[in-house]
C-alpha cells in the first residue's frame, strides 16, 4: 500500500507489491544490482537473457543514444544460466521473496527448454521466454515471428518447468494479436509486450551502420506509442484470456498508467532506469498513487483495461 492506494497486482498467480518490474537487459548483471532496483521500489525483476552456454555478445559499438531513445545490439551477452546461479542467490539474500523472473533464450527449441529448466532449478519464480531479440542472428526473432514456432516453443518450455511462463513478443510483425494468441495457445501464463523495434542507424560519412551488428533494437520514449498500441490491440481481442505486461518507453507515472489503461496488468522499465537510475521506480510509484488519489481509485486493478471499449 502506498498511502491509501493499493498498488499490488498479480501476474500468473504471482503477487507483486506494485506493478513496476525491472526489464531484462538493464542493471541486471548481478544480484546486487537487481536487489538495488527492489530497494528503490521495483515490485519484481527480470534477469538478463540467459542461455545454456555463455555468450560474449557483439563487439563495440553496441549502443547508440538519442534524445528520443536508444538503439542497442548487445548480442545477448551472458555468462550462461548455470554461472548466473550466484546472482540469483545473492538477489534472494538481499531482496527476500520479491519475485524474480529469468529471461531465457536459445538457438533451438530444445535449448530454450533446457535453459528454462536450469533457471527453475536456480529458484526463480517464473520464466520470460525471449523470442524477440532483433539483434542476434539465429536467436530471438527467429522464434518469435511465426505463430506455429511460437506455439511449439512455448509448449516445450511449459513442459520443461513447473513455474509460470511468460512470452515476450516482438513488435516486428504485421499482426501482434496473432502472435499473442499463438503464445496463449502454446500455454503461456502471461505475455510481455513489447521487445525493442528493429532499426538501423547509419553514419553518413562512412556510409556504414554505426553499430557493429548493423541492425539494433530501439527502446525508450520513441517506442512508447508502439508499445501502448500493441498492448491495446492484444487486450482488446476478446479471445485473450491471459495477462499482459506492458514495456517500451516508460519513464513517468503517466506512461505506466497509459499502458495499464490499455490493458497491462504490470509494466517493465528498462531505458529509463539506465538514464535516470533506479530511483525512477520510487518516482513512478509515487506518481501513480497521487493520480489514483486525485481520481478516486483505491486499487490499481481498477486501472487495468480502463481505456478498452467495454472497460474491465
Ligand atoms: C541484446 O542483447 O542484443 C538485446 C536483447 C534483446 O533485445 O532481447
Amino acid at each position: 500500500m502506498e498511502g491509501q492506494t493499493d498498488l499490488s497486482t498479480e501476474i500468473a498467480g504471482i503477487e507483486l507489491a506494485n506493478p513496476l518490474m525491472l526489464a531484462s537487459g538493464i542493471m541486471d548483471e548481478t544480484g546486487h544490482s537487481m536487489a538495488n532496483a527492489v530497494r528503490h521500489g521495483a515490485g519484481s525483476v527480470v534477469t538478463k537473457s540467459l542461455s545454456m552456454e555463455p555468450r560474449e555478445g557483439h563487439p563495440n559499438p553496441v549502443v547508440y543514444e538519442m534524445d528520443i531513445g536508444m538503439i542497442n545490439a548487445m548480442g545477448l551477452p551472458n555468462p550462461g544460466v548455470e554461472a548466473y546461479a550466484e546472482e540469483i542467490s545473492s538477489f534472494r539474500k538481499k531482496a527476500g521473496d520479491t519475485p524474480i523472473f529469468a529471461s531465457i533464450f536459445g538457438s533451438s527449441i530444445d535449448e530454450y527448454a533446457h535453459a528454462a529448466s536450469k533457471a527453475e532449478q536456480l529458484g526463480v519464480d517464473g520464466i520470460e521466454i525471449n523470442g524477440s531479440c532483433p539483434n542476434a542472428k539465429g536467436l530471438g526473432l527467429q522464434f518469435g515471428q511465426s505463430p506455429g514456432v511460437i506455439g511449439d516453443l512455448v509448449s516445450a518450455v511449459r513442459s520443461a518447468v513447473t513455474i509460470p511462463v511468460l512470452f515476450k513478443l516482438t513488435p516486428v510483425t504485421d499482426d501482434i494479436v496473432k502472435l499473442a494468441l499463438a503464445a496463449q495457445e502454446g500455454g503461456a501464463h502471461a505475455l510481455v509486450a513489447i521487445n525493442t523495434m528493429k532499426v538501423i542507424k547509419l553514419d553518413i560519412r562512412t556510409k556504414r551502420p554505426i553499430l557493429t551488428n548493423g541492425f539494433g533494437g530501439l527502446s525508450g520514449p520513441a517506442l512508447k506509442p508502439i508499445g501502448v498500441r500493441c498492448v491495446y490491440e492484444i487486450c482488446s481481442d476478446e479471445r485473450m484470456e491471459i495477462p499482459v505486461i506492458g514495456v517500451g518507453g516508460i519513464s513517468t507515472a503517466e506512461d505506466a498508467i497509459e499502458y495499464m489503461m490499455a490493458g497491462a496488468s504490470a509494466v517493465q522499465i528498462g531505458t529509463a532506469v539506465r538514464w535516470q537510475g533506479p530511483s525512477v521506480f520510487e518516482e513512478i510509484n509515487e506518481g501513480i498513487s497521487s493520480f489514483m488519489e486525485e481520481m478516486g481509485y483505491s486499487s490499481i486493478k481498477e486501472l487495468i483495461g480502463a481505456a478498452l471499449e467495454d472497460g474491465e
